[in-house]
């Protein structure tokens, strides 16, 4: 890849990489960097739905935002199936682990509201069956566009391929609740390319979705993040010296982590309505580090760029590890270069004991994290689990230089807005 390549009159750089050698600095269970256990006995937001990845409703620069003061959020959603034959153990039990775990290949986007940024209330499906392209409809963000109530939902359309879409609505409220109307013709915007960003033919196992618009604070251009993987058959990326950075004697050994690929994909607006997406090379790399960056996004604090991108233990290559989790990287301009928050990049993790109690986590610009209840062990060996697939509970944090610091837990699923819009 070239340095300094010019288009639509943006510059970007190398892409920043997260080395074998910040990864080696990732510590579990640091208590600044360790999310509070969640409790085994969570309330559910809804018996009928397994409700995932959560989006809330915010403006190009990033800020939460309520429309007439409903706060709104959009969330990956999936039936529960307590009584198909399908779901039936042996036992005729219903086994809630298979369900849950399947939930990606029928993902749907729903709406929810509230008046207090907390205890949800239902609203239903964005788009109506049929509406999208394909069979799963994966994460991505909803744009509050103006004060007519005009939303864009960029997601990604995934099941045949994955293709980063958007789709225009409105959002109307009463004194009783929010609608979302229209959202009927669903916009194709680009897919990987085969040479900055792997596509299905180079890897069966790539990754490319989970579009993150927004307004750049310093040239004021658009662009948009998204979670790619390097481009390249798989098996041919080369974990060099500069991927393993700085390591100790005895750890040069990368084993069979050339398999993980990850990056952070940047595009960049040839219009001012975001209908027309040129792809830049990666902002972030994680060659040889992990194969998941994914739902990647931005809080623009004190002048500089905070970059968070949520990643898994079982993504990780070889020799590596860390908890399942949202990492952080920080720079002084938008294309870098990018430092690894913490040393590590490490950010807010599972604590060990529960490695799988909350994922999909995203970093408001007020400080506060959300994320969603995986599965919680309900017994001392960790044999015995409940399954979430419900709001966890909220987490305060302080963003400080290159650091981060939990500071406080709130009430499950806590999105309070940062701006009100009243609508015309
Ligand atoms: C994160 C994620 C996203 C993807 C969605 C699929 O939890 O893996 O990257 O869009 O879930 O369900």
């Amino acid at each position: 890849m070239k340095a300094n390549t010019e288009k639509f009159g943006v510059t970007p750089n190398q892409p920043s990489l997260w080395t074998r050698a910040d990864a080696l600095k990732v510590r579990a269970d640091d208590p600044t960097t360790t999310q509070p256990l969640v409790s085994a006995d969570f309330p559910v937001l809804n018996n009928d739905v397994f409700i995932w990845d959560t989006m809330p409703l915010r403006d190009l620069d990033g800020n939460v935002t309520s429309v007439d003061g409903w706060s709104v959020i959009f969330t990956l959603t999936a039936d529960r199936h307590p009584n198909d034959p399908q779901y039936l153990d042996e036992d005729g039990n219903y086994d809630i682990l298979r369900d849950w775990n399947d939930r990606h290949g029928r993902a749907k986007m729903y709406y929810w509201f509230s008046r207090t940024g907390k205890n949800w209330e239902f609203g239903g499906r964005v788009m109506a069956e049929g509406v999208s392209p394909t069979a799963r409809e994966w994460a991505g963000t909803p744009i509050l566009l103006n004060d007519r109530g005009e939303v864009d939902l960029y997601y990604t359309a995934v099941t045949p391929g994955a293709t980063i879409v958007k789709v225009r609505g409105r959002v109307v409220t009463t004194e009783h609740g929010v609608s979302m109307v229209g959202f009927e013709k669903v916009k194709p915007l680009f897919e990987a390319d085969g040479k900055m960003y792997q596509t299905e033919a180079q890897n069966a196992f790539w990754g490319f979705r989970d579009p993150w618009p927004f307004r750049d604070p310093h040239d004021g251009k658009l662009y948009m993040l998204f979670e790619g993987n390097v481009a390249g058959e798989r098996g041919s990326h080369k974990v060099g010296e500069a991927e393993i950075g700085d390591v100790p004697p005895g750890y040069e050994d990368v084993g069979n982590s050339r398999y993980q690929t990850a990056c952070v994909g940047i595009a960049v607006a040839r219009d001012a309505d975001g209908d027309d997406w040129e792809m830049l090379p990666p902002l972030l790399t994680a060659v040889g580090v992990n194969d998941q960056t994914e739902r990647p996004h931005f809080v623009f604090q004190d002048g500089k760029y905070y970059l968070f991108t949520i990643s898994h233990t079982f993504t990780y290559g070889d020799g590596v590890t860390g908890p399942d989790g949202v990492y952080g990287f920080v720079a002084d301009s938008l294309f870098g270069p990018y430092v690894p928050l913490n040393g590590s990049g490490l950010v807010l993790g599972n604590p060990s004991s529960q490695p799988f109690q909350t994922y999909s986590h995203y970093v408001m610009p007020n400080g506060l994290v959300t994320s969603f209840i995986d599965s919680v062990p309900t017994d001392e060996t960790g044999t015995q689990i409940r399954v979430g697939g419900t709001e966890a509970p909220t987490v305060g944090m302080k963003i400080k230089g290159q650091q981060t610091f939990v500071v406080g837990e709130y009430d499950y699923g806590y999105i309070p807005p940062m701006l009100d819009v009243t609508l015309k």
